[in-house]
């Protein structure tokens, strides 16, 4: 897995290159190209750094499952750094996916049935959910004490919908290990997504 100085080094991230007042026009092409091929297969960046700090945060929780899952690497990769989760969930109606990429760990269902059904767990991970009401129903079916661990972009960005971001506003969970978290993660270029840490209370 790269770390973050590695990918930043080839590609552009987080729109740091207007900040910075930079501009290669090779490294933005490499860019576009990487991050079109990329979100074939996960639309998490996902690095050794971003790994690690959830490697750390997961240890506080037992039973982890990731809803809306896609290909499922984001299971797959937390496996190879320690953390098993319970399960991986998505309905494989995501059209950009074809069904034969799909991996072995990844369980054909519904999110929103699958958290009916689970009260045990006490993390779920949900990443680039669509910008329909899922997310908001997910929340809304968690009890007290169930985490969410959200990746997406914010209020008016790609991701869940308004709701969503007003429901959840009071209930972040700020610690170190969510400012290793947060500080660890990158974005690809002209995305603006990054992780949050809830707590239904
Ligand atoms: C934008 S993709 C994100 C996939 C993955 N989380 C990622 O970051 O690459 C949204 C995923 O949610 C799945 N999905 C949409 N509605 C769902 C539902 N009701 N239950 C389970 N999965 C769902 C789709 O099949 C798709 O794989």
């Amino acid at each position: 897995m790269p770390t973050t100085s590695e990918v930043k080094h080839h590609i552009y991230t987080d729109r740091k290159w207007i900040e910075a007042g930079e501009f290669n026009r090779d490294k933005h092409q490499l860019t576009m190209e990487v991050r079109e091929t990329y979100v074939g297969q996960s639309f998490v960046l996902l690095t050794e750094d971003f790994l690690l700090s959830l490697q750390q945060l997961c240890l506080n929780f037992e039973n982890i499952v990731e809803l809306g899952a896609g290909i499922g690497w984001l299971g797959h990769w937390l496996g190879k750094y320690g953390i098993t989760l319970q399960t991986s969930i998505d309905n494989k109606s995501w059209s950009d996916f074809p069904q034969n990429r799909y991996l072995d760990l990844v369980q054909q269902m519904d999110s929103l049935e699958y958290v009916l059904r689970h009260p045990e767990v006490h993390l779920y991970i949900l990443a680039w959910p669509a910008e329909d009401d899922l997310a908001t129903r997910i929340w809304q079916s968690l009890i007290p004490g169930q985490h969410l661990l959200y990746i997406g972009e914010g209020k008016n960005g790609c991701t869940a919908n308004d709701t969503f971001f007003d429901i959840i506003k009071d209930h972040e969970v700020e610690n170190e290990s969510t400012r290793i978290m947060k500080q660890s993660f990158l974005s690809f270029d002209d995305f603006h997504d990054q992780p949050y840490l809830y707590k239904k209370g």
